[in-house]
């Protein structure tokens, strides 16, 4: 049984926010939305004086355990659910059947409400409680909006989430069932956002939309500082990530920067790579011709989380490809849907669409070269197949 997170005395190091373009410094103690300097996410920076793994709270079988990284001032503001430390393991029928040595997966469908959102929403939330916000509001692709329901459930505050209509029933239903407000729009995530702005404008609800508040990217961090405890300080060779907002991507990146820094992981990062569904990848294609075409059409994706049409932070996400040598690539509806089955076939694991995409992707990956057999790959499977009923 996991620890409650209440049971840590550790504190925070956070030092600032700061622009992730200019780097102009935004107090970390009033409430904060994006950089407004330059209309960029923030960051948070800290003070990162550990040079062992001493400081991660081994007791905690949460997020929670590397506390002195995270915002969170007064551990009594923490929301938990029992979220992060989620397992990795190896895939061994399809490492052999593809010819690639190892390839491991972080398994996040093994959080609270069935997805990687909770560990950001978690985070979110937390801080939101610590900064005395009473309402909130987010658009959704709908496994966040179910984590957000979930954790102002727990702080009592009020939720109010915005949902393509076209979302599987269970996505949407988790958010009722958390006693949230749920609008139903139709269009995607886009669309969403420009509602959720006039609700946060006329009800003074704070607005959580990806990248557009500090702290849901912290909780995001913790996957990358839990992937290099697991693999005990020494990382893959590759990791795929399936992109939308792109807050795991970039999260992971924070932390294995933050660990370097600490000097706690050596030698060369991860190369990270970025999948998306060819019905909506505008991350590919701002990395392979340099912006979006003239005839960009962006349709939904059964992988919900990866139609996100115009992200906010993707200079951030551009940045991690160009630092870790990475790669950005799609794959189709049907590869992603073959993904699964082969999947669950070989492994006895059903992936979320999302989560499938990263391995078709390394499929790919391996017939371009970009993947070597000698390679350690992990991918990330950031949610439940079983709520995409
Ligand atoms: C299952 C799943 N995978 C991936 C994503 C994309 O996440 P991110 O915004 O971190 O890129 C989402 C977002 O909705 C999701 O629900
Ligand atoms: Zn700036």
């Amino acid at each position: 049984m996991k620890n409650p997170a209440s049971a840590s005395m550790t504190i925070s190091g956070i030092r600032s926010l700061e622009c992730s373009n200019c780097g102009k410094l935004y107090s970390h103690e009033t409430i904060q939305t994006f950089a407004t300097c330059c209309n960029v996410p923030l960051n948070a920076i800290y003070d990162l004086p550990f040079r062992d793994a001493q400081f991660i709270n081994t007791a905690l079988q949460t997020m929670w355990r590397y506390q002195p990284v995270l915002p969170v001032l007064n551990e009594t503001n923490i929301v938990s659910l029992e979220e992060g430390f989620t397992p990795v393991s190896q895939l061994n029928k399809l490492s052999m059947h593809l010819g690639i040595h190892e390839i491991w997966l972080k398994d996040d469908a093994k959080n609270p409400t069935g997805s990687f959102k909770a560990r950001g929403l978690s985070m979110g939330v937390s801080k939101a409680k610590e900064l005395g916000i009473k309402k909130m509001v987010i658009p959704t692709a709908g496994n966040a909006g179910g984590a957000l329901s979930a954790y102002c459930a727990k702080a009592e505050i009020e939720a109010t989430v915005i949902m393509p209509r076209h979302t599987a029933e269970t996505l949407k239903e988790e958010c009722r069932m958390y006693g949230a407000n749920l609008i139903l729009l139709d269009g995607l995530i886009d669309t969403c956002g420009k509602m959720a702005r006039s609700i946060a404008a006329e009800t003074g609800a704070f607005d959580m939309s990806t990248m557009k508040e500090p702290y849901r990217l912290e909780g995001k961090k913790t996957l990358g500082y839990e992937i290099a405890e697991q693999f005990n300080w020494l990382l893959p060779d590759i990791i795929i990530y399936p992109a939308g907002g792109g807050t795991g991507l970039i999260g992971i990146w924070k932390a294995f920067k933050e660990l370097l820094s600490m000097n706690l992981i050596k030698g060369i990062l991860p190369k990270m790579v970025l999948v998306q569904s060819d019905q909506c990848s505008p991350m590919v294609h701002l990395f392979q011709e340099g912006k979006l075409p003239d005839s960009y059409a962006p349709q939904s994706s059964a992988a919900y989380g990866l139609a996100v049409p115009y992200p906010f932070a993707t200079q951030m996400m551009l940045t991690v490809l160009r630092e870790s040598n990475g790669i950005a690539l799609t794959v189709s509806e049907k590869e992603m849907e073959d993904g699964i089955q082969q999947i669950a076939k070989a492994e006895g694991q059903l992936l979320s669409p999302e989560g499938a995409a990263t391995f078709m992707a390394a499929k790919k990956l391996l017939q371009s070269q970009f993947i070597k057999e000698a390679d350690k790959v992990l991918l990330v499977n950031t949610g439940s197949w079983y709520k995409y009923r």
